[in-house]
């Protein structure tokens, strides 16, 4: 209905005003909570790292997380998750028998998290968090290595392992794939997707040698790269 007198009129203007200022009151401070948070609690630790090789911090999800242990399960040596955000994953691989375990992870408020749940979980003096930038840590004596990184750093990131890590190594990479290794084993789906790829030094980039090898795990179901 249209309002009869002019004063009428000039107060439901002025509040459709208040109402699209409000709007934009709203928008301008969520997007500066979004900053606030970003500087606050996601960026600190990453100011040394170039913009290219920053990935931000979304935890695994709890089938991820399984299908990251059931391709891991049983090995021996040191297990190592390479951006170990609030520690899920090192935890879990210590509960499943994998020791040591331990977790590089760049940003101190997820390191806190992490040894915060650690304690919770009564394993404080067992599981390691290192606040340390993983394209520094030297993993020649990792033999079970966890990423869950951007598409983007992975290319980077299997040079590093190819030249670093011990010969029958294995590496799992959830949710995103290594881009040129070969996987001797794939389990889950979607975004549960997990993919194991064993080291052998002789071999580039991660590629099994011919012959009867470890193309399979134990207990687990293995499908095709994709
Ligand atoms: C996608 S999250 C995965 C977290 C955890 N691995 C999980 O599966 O729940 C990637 C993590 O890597 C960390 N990260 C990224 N670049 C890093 C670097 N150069 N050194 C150490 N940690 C890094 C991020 O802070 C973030 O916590």
């Amino acid at each position: 209905m249209e309002p009869d007198e002019p004063g009428e009129a000039l107060t439901e203007l002025r509040e459709r005003r208040l109402g699209a200022l409000g709007l934009l009151q709203a928008a301008a401070g969520s997007g500066l909570a979004a900053y606030a948070v970003w500087v606050l609690l996601l960026q600190p630790g990453f100011r040394a790292v170039p913009l290219r090789l920053q990935v931000p911090y979304v935890g695994a999800s709890a089938r991820q997380v399984e299908h990251v242990l059931t391709l891991l399960r049983g090995r021996p040596g040191k297990t190592v998750d390479l951006g170990s955000g609030d520690g899920r994953i090192v935890l879990a691989a210590h509960r499943c028998g994998l020791r040591p375990a331990l977790g590089y992870e760049l940003n101190p408020w997820l390191v806190g998290l992490a040894r915060l749940h650690a304690w919770r979980a009564g394993c404080a003096g067992s599981v390691r968090f290192c606040c340390q930038d993983l394209w520094k840590v030297n993993l020649r004596d990792c033999h079970n290595v966890s990423v869950f990184l951007a598409p983007s750093v992975l290319p980077l990131l299997e040079d590093k392992l190819q030249a670093e890590l011990p010969e029958g190594a294995r590496v799992v990479s959830g949710r995103f794939p290594l881009p040129t290794w070969q996987p001797v084993a794939v389990l889950g789906e979607g975004l549960d997707r997990v993919w194991a790829y064993d080291v052998h030094s002789g071999s580039p980039a991660g590629q099994v040698p011919p012959g009867p090898s470890s193309a399979s795990v134990p207990g687990a179901p293995t499908s095709p790269a994709g």
